[in-house]
């Protein structure tokens, strides 16, 4: 099985009592069976961002995505998700992390570390900030004002995780079928944990950080 304990807080522990029911304490599905542990945790808490967000758009074939911060946890699932719908798909991140992005299949990559505008001559039919409203950049009020008249434009701070089995299991079929690779940054023994915390509170994790209980 894989999931998600929801954001409950307190410690890390080694064993934890789930209902097999969603609830406001977690939600849990079968794992991809293609995946270790460490990248099923990324892809069940990058994907359920990503796929609560990205349904709220209804991308359709051939429209123009733009996700803001495509190189974190959820921005890397997004830009997936959106090629997978069918999008023509514009991933923003900083001077490492562009090949990466690339490489998840984003048709184009800017730079927001050096650039300020988007192209001129093109619209985003839906924009995903994935990086929330406290990380922002002269490029985010570039990409902004390159909404589409209809478009739509949503933050990953615009309301809060929804822990969803149903989701999970979509996750784990696209998962398996090679739709979505989730991207695992480091993998810390529990003895690290310190360090751990440490290298996420610089903001900068390229896909998702686990931690190894074990
Ligand atoms: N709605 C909810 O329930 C919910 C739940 C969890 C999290 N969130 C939100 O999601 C956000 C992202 O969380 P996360 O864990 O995926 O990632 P994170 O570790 O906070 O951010 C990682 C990514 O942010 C990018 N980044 C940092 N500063 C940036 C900037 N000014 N412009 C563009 N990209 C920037 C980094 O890319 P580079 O290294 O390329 O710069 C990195 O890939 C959180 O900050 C929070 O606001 C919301």
């Amino acid at each position: 099985m894989y999931g998600l304990t929801g954001f409950g807080l307190g410690a890390y522990a080694e064993y934890k009592c789930m209902k097999e029911k969603d609830s406001t304490y977690g939600c849990l599905a079968l794992k991809p069976g293609n995946i270790s542990f460490e990248a099923a945790t990324v892809a069940a808490y990058g994907g359920l961002l990503a796929f609560q967000y990205m349904e709220k758009a209804n991308i359709r074939r051939g429209q123009n995505v733009l996700i803001y911060g495509a190189s974190g946890t959820t921005g890397t699932t997004a830009i997936q998700l959106a090629k997978y719908l069918g999008a023509t798909v514009t991933g923003v991140c900083s001077t490492s992390n562009l090949a990466m992005v690339k490489s998840l299949g984003a048709d184009a990559v800017i730079d927001y570390t050096k650039e300020n505008t988007t192209d001129p001559g093109l619209q985003y039919d839906f924009i995903l900030d994935a990086v929330g409203k406290n990380k922002t950049s002269k490029l985010k009020d570039a990409c902004k004002r390159a909404l589409a008249p209809g478009g739509k434009y949503i933050s990953i701070d615009d309301g809060s995780l929804k822990l969803d089995s149903g989701r999970l299991a979509l996750i784990k079929e696209l998962v398996e079928a090679g739709h979505i690779k989730p991207v695992v940054d480091r993998c810390y023994p529990f003895e690290e944990i310190a360090e751990a915390h440490r290298y996420v509170e610089k903001g900068h994790k390229k896909g998702g950080v686990v931690v190894k209980v074990n």
